[in-house]
């Protein structure tokens, strides 16, 4: 038995799209991501992620508001359907980073965060959430040889810092739903803790 709504979660360069991936392909689950798991989500994640001036002007509040935009979509076309049709879903983010990233990472108010990624689910939860935790000095220097950066992950070391520690913060205080795996080590390594600790969740 493996939970049917899987989230993984993690900084930039965590390697969780990559475990995402591989434990997709295990149990045979579809494999969605946010923002752009729809095609109305990747005409948002372009403007999220756009690299030019007016890109990188870019409110905060427009950005929270965006991700949650295309967390509606992504629910209404994609989750939601394919939970009622009985299929396994791993999302490759999904309510978490906007937590760490527009809360803790950019500063606006957690709750507020959370008010407002809730309405645009329905309240729609995953049944287990992996955070694949990496430290900062790994993922700068994962990002720094391994990675383009885009507007998000230019923002430097200090909002780095601060997604890792909301990681940590949202994670500790639901630890039922939050699964904690250390992400340093070799792509298998790591994942037969993901496997693990998805297996020790099952219901
Ligand atoms: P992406 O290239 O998908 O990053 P990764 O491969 O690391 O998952 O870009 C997604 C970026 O969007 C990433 O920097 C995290 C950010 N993000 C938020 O800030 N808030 C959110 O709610 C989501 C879903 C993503």
């Amino acid at each position: 038995m493996t939970p049917r709504f899987i989230a993984f979660e993690g900084c930039d360069a965590s390697g969780k799209s990559t475990q995402a991936r591989i434990l997709a392909d295990r149990i045979g689950a579809l494999l969605t991501r946010e923002p752009g798991g729809t095609a109305g989500g990747r005409r948002i994640r372009s403007l999220l992620l756009d690299h030019s001036p007016e890109g990188r002007n870019l409110d905060v509040r427009a950005e929270a508001l965006l991700m949650a935009a295309d967390r509606a979509q992504h629910v209404a076309e994609v989750l939601r359907p394919g939970l009622a049709a009985g299929l396994t879903i791993i999302t490759d983010r999904y309510i978490g980073s906007s937590l760490a990233y527009q809360g803790y990472g950019r500063g606006l108010a957690v709750a507020e965060v959370r008010r407002i990624s809730e309405w645009a689910s329905g309240g729609l939860w995953p049944d287990v959430i992996v955070l694949l935790r990496v430290p900062l000095e790994t993922a700068m220097t994962r990002l720094i040889e391994e990675r383009t950066p885009d507007r998000l992950e230019n923002e430097g070391a200090g909002f780095l810092i601060r997604v890792i520690a909301g990681f940590d913060a949202v994670a500790a205080a639901d630890p039922q739903r939050w699964r904690v795996v250390d992400g340093v080590g070799s792509v298998d390594a790591v994942a037969e803790r993901v496997w693990k600790a998805v297996e020790d969740s099952a219901p």
